[in-house]
């Protein structure tokens, strides 16, 4: 029989946060939810759509640039490392080269459990040389490696412009738990969307299929299945813009009516047109990329952009100290 080649670590990430960070964050002025609570299973598929969107630019884009610039990015990356991919609940981008890459293991940290599993499993099917240690966690808080694995070169990969989703300061903070992850020798190969023409942005996150409106509304699905919550879905439609001065883009639900909303023995009153703010997109220049990797003790190697600068590929190092 042949060796077992996938397996699970579930650090409970979810359990009891839920509730007190929704009740913390529509108690805050302005109210917000935070952005990894889209990610239910429903969430989880309906953002796969979002990838696969016409409208939505940046994972084409990346996949091109890393099919593309495939032999030159494995040529500068770690033989044999350890392989980890925070939020790589879908297994997806990876596969563009890790058949190339050989690493000894592969690492995908996702907070969103069967949808991981299910996407490891299939990988595992596909790439059946391949030892896989998915990593259920909340990833944007505190990236920790299960006890035992062994030790050997460690490559972060983070594609996707998840690093887009932090404020600035809280990414060269992530930045640097990575380094401190990945220590001296270590890699860190991350895509990150540009800065660009303010309609193309906002095509891409108010798509012309709703499905993006879809994945914000489910939000409000989620609170009400899980916290018993009494959101009417009628009464909110999605909102998002650029931000041009933040270079973000904003997302919101936005109450179409003055309204009260229970949860939890908490009651919440919305006027006409006041939204809860549920996720930042953050856009760069290479250069202010760059500028917070150096904040973060890493050192730029490398950089790959597509023809039409929508979206950027970087290799940092860890910088000797
Ligand atoms: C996961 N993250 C990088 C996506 C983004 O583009 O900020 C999430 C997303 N929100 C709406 N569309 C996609």
């Amino acid at each position: 029989m042949s060796e077992q080649k996938i397996h699970f670590h579930d650090m409970h990430p979810t359990a009891n946060d839920l509730l007190e960070d929704v009740i913390t964050g529509l108690q805050k002025s302005p109210r917000s939810i935070p952005p990894k609570y889209f990610y239910d299973e429903k969430g989880s598929q309906l953002f796969d759509q979002i990838t696969e969107l016409e409208d939505y630019y940046p994972a084409r884009t990346e996949i091109k640039i890393l099919q593309e610039c495939k032999q030159d990015i494995v040529g500068l990356l770690n033989k044999g490392c350890m392989l980890i991919e925070p939020g790589g609940g879908s297994c997806s981008k990876v596969r563009i080269f890790v058949n190339e890459l050989r690493p000894k293991m592969y690492v995908p940290m996702d907070i969103s459990k069967q949808h991981m599993l299910d996407s490891a499993e299939q990988m595992s099917k596909e790439i059946p040389w391949l030892d896989i240690h998915a990593v259920c966690n909340d990833f944007t808080f505190k990236l920790v490696l299960p006890e035992g694995l062994p030790d050997t070169a460690r490559v972060v990969f983070f594609p996707g412009s998840s690093i887009g989703n932090f404020h600035p300061q809280a990414a060269v903070q992530y930045l640097s738990d990575i380094a401190s992850l990945v220590e001296e020798s270590g890699q860190l190969l991350i895509g990150v969307d540009l800065k660009k023409n303010k309609n193309i942005l906002e095509r891409a996150y108010d798509d012309s299929k709703g499905v993006t409106a879809k994945f914000n509304m489910n939000m409000l699905t989620r609170l009400n299945n899980e916290l018993s919550a009494d959101f009417d879905l009628q009464a909110w439609n999605h909102y998002s813009f650029y931000n041009s001065e933040q270079g973000r883009i904003e997302m919101h639900l936005k109450s179409m009516c003055e309204q009260v909303v229970c949860i939890d023995n908490h009651e919440f009153y919305f006027a006409e047109n006041e939204t809860i703010h549920t996720e930042n997109s953050y856009k760069y220049t290479i250069e202010e990329f760059q500028s917070l990797g150096v904040e973060a003790g890493l050192c730029a190697e490398k950089v790959w952009v597509d023809d039409d600068n929508l979206f950027s590929v970087h290799l940092f190092s860890v910088k000797s100290k």
